[in-house]
């Protein structure tokens, strides 16, 4: 199946399921994929064992109109397109490794098509196996989701369609997934429904909950949803954020400034 992601994401890309394979238009660099392999996820699973499907994610980065490539130096900022597998991992929905951002970078992610549990989490600074703060953002196409300063972050597909995101981010940092490895996954596993099913409150799809016994204390979830309209962040709900840096590069001014802005209203 060929998903042509220009209306949702602003940008000229087609993304083949099939092969996989994107491609891009004539305005866009060509960028092949960093593969997300289960070898390379083995330890983050909760079923360490599995050995299916070989292939879970295809991470396309640094995106950009050609015209567009010095207004993105200026502003120090990166855009990534990823697209997720519907798959399962045993048990597990399709899920990315997780990592967190050095020196409290914040993150702004858009849905471009499937849905999308955005599984955040905030450590005690002192101890990574305190968890502070857990939020799952539920999301489907043309919302938009901000990842806080200080939350670590794994995105959860849990299908049955490719979750295909976009991220605006600051190019001043590499992500760090050692934390996530060293803890063998996120705060939680987000599974599909066992003997005990929930119901996330959004979009209402089936779940199993598991703690990741590895830490030592961790915060209830708080399910959220993001809101329509970020005014300071010049987000609106189905507008591809793509079109911001054309538009109003300085509202991204947070991804590399974040201690000066507010991040209370950002879901609801
Ligand atoms: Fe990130």
């Amino acid at each position: 199946m060929i998903i042509d992601l220009k209306e949702k994401s602003g940008l000229g890309l087609r993304f083949d399921t099939n092969k996989p394979e994107m491609s891009f238009e004539k305005d866009l660099p060509v960028r092949m994929p960093a593969i997300r392999t289960i070898e390379q996820m083995q330890e983050v699973l909760l079923d360490k064992t599995i050995s299916q499907p070989k292939e879970l994610y295809y991470m396309f980065r640094d995106i950009y109109r050609i015209s567009d490539k010095s207004i993105l130096e200026k502003y120090k900022l990166r855009f990534d397109v990823t697209a997720i597998k519907p798959a399962c991992l045993g048990k597990e929905f399709m899920k990315t490794a997780g990592h967190y951002h050095p020196e409290s970078f914040p993150e702004l992610y858009e849905v471009v098509c499937g849905r999308c549990f955005c599984l955040m989490q905030r450590p005690n600074p002192g101890d990574h196996l305190v968890i502070q703060e857990v939020i799952i953002v539920e999301a489907i196409a043309g919302q938009k989701i901000v990842i806080p300063p200080g939350f670590g972050h794994i995105l959860i597909n849990p299908g049955p369609d490719y979750l295909i995101t976009s991220n605006w981010v600051s190019s001043c940092f590499a992500s760090r997934y050692e934390l996530y490895q060293k803890a063998e996954g996120a705060a939680y596993f987000v599974t599909t429904a066992e003997n005990e099913p929930q119901v996330s409150p959004y979009l209402k799809i089936g779940l199993g909950i598991r703690k990741n016994l590895k830490f030592r204390q961790v915060a209830n979830i708080n399910f959220m949803r993001p809101v329509k309209q970020i005014k300071k962040f010049g987000l609106i709900e189905d507008i591809p954020m793509y079109n911001i840096i054309n538009q109003q590069p300085e509202v991204l001014d947070f991804l590399n400034r974040p201690l000066n802005y507010d991040y209370r209203d950002v879901f609801i």
